[in-house]
């Protein structure tokens, strides 16, 4: 049996790797999966919660990397990730998304001339300033098998010169795990145990640098969101980067106290699912998020300038709203006073992607 390593790091990660796994330890395939955790993500409510209600195994090696600059990090994953590969020997490195750990992987394995394979291949927000983007961009050029959740993916692949021959549009991860786990969410109500109705609150969630390092940006989409929270309660599970510059800000008290912003600390899967499967509206900067709003029919506001998931906004329940508080306030007021944008489900975001994606791998001719 082929062994196939897979990488995984941070919170995002984890609900990309989980069917990828399940599929991959179906006999019929005859593949074998080895799972790598960098260590990128380390706390409980960022990553072990996940492992257990994600069906994830046990990881085979934990890489103990954690946090650190960027470069810090991304040379922590290649030199700890190094003698393991050697030692292992897969057919194959598989990575997943856009974060530090997955660009480190793919560098590793292509400098040990491994196979790599990049799930979410070919995204592209055009904004180098993002450190997914410098992420993505790297990973796909050392990519041997580029698997796509959108069409907008290959446009950009073939335009910086990859063979189509490696491009495989195949759909969705993330969102298989989404449909598997929707009825079970479902059953928690975690909005029940806030004390909200279906329909009757937004969730918020916030974390990236560009919109949480700097005092100005933060102090001003706090200001928006407890403007949004007079007219419906915000519910907001605070990520650790985030809630560490409030606190460092001096805005974690002043936040604390917006009469309909409920703050909670990070949340488990199932419960985030819950809470975003009944809310009025999402407001977030997430990447992952704008696609499950989506297939989910819940309307997203994006507080970024630029998407790398466009198909969110052409077809899904996406709007694009920066980071400027009257505009947030705005488009919010408008969805709970028209409903929202409707959308569609993007093509193959079915369930099925994962399946497709094990399917091709165990065609591949290890030989060649
Ligand atoms: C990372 C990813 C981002 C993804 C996000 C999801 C990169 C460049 N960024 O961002 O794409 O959307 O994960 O969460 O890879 N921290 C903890 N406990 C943890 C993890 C982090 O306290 O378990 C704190 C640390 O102070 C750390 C900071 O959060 O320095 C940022 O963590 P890091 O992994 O560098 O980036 P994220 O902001 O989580």
């Amino acid at each position: 049996m082929k062994k196939i390593a897979i990488l995984v790091g941070a919170r995002p990660n984890f609900m990309k790797a989980a069917p990828i796994i399940r599929a991959l330890r179906s006999r019929r395939f005859q593949l074998r999966p080895f799972l790598i955790h960098s260590g990128q993500h380390y706390d409980r409510a960022m990553s072990q919660v996940f492992f257990s209600e994600l069906g994830l195994p046990k990881p085979d090696r934990h890489l103990g990397v954690g946090s650190g600059s960027q470069a810090e990090q991304t040379a922590g994953v290649m030199t700890a990730l190094e003698p393991v590969l050697r030692e292992l020997k897969p057919a194959l490195l598989m990575v997943v998304g856009d974060v530090n750990s997955t660009m480190a992987g793919a560098l590793t394995a292509a400098k040990l001339h491994l196979p790599v394979a990049h799930v979410e291949a070919g995204l592209r927000s055009f904004n180098r300033e993002m450190p997914e983007e410098i992420n993505r961009v790297v990973t796909d050029s050392v990519s041997d098998l580029l698997f796509t959740t959108e069409k907008s993916a290959e446009k950009n692949l073939r335009a910086e010169g990859v063979p189509p021959g490696r491009i495989h549009f195949v759909g969705n991860v993330m969102i298989d795990t989404l449909l598997a786990l929707r009825g079970k969410a479902r059953k928690i109500s975690h909005y029940r145990k806030l004390g909200l109705q279906p329909g009757g609150y937004a969730l918020v969630t916030l974390h990236r640098p560009s919109n949480v390092d700097a005092v100005p940006e933060l102090r001003e989409i706090l200001r928006a969101l407890v403007e949004v929270s007079k007219s419906l309660p915000v519910v907001f599970p605070v990520h650790p980067r985030t809630r560490k510059n409030l606190e460092a800000f001096g805005l974690w008290k002043k936040s604390a106290k917006g009469p309909g912003l409920i703050l909670t600390e990070p949340l488990g899967y199932l419960q985030f699912l819950s809470l975003m499967d009944r809310a009025r509206m999402v407001l977030t900067d997430s990447g992952g998020i704008q696609e499950e709003t989506t297939v989910l029919g819940v309307p997203c506001l994006t507080m970024r300038n630029e998407t790398e998931r466009p198909v969110t906004v052409e077809v899904g329940t996406n709007i694009m709203v920066g980071s400027d508080p009257g505009r947030i306030v705005r488009e919010a007021g408008k969805i709970l006073r028209g409903g929202g944008k409707k959308g569609r489900i993007p093509a193959k975001w079915d369930g099925k992607a994962a399946i497709r994606i094990v399917e091709i791998l165990s065609k591949v001719d290890w030989r060649s």
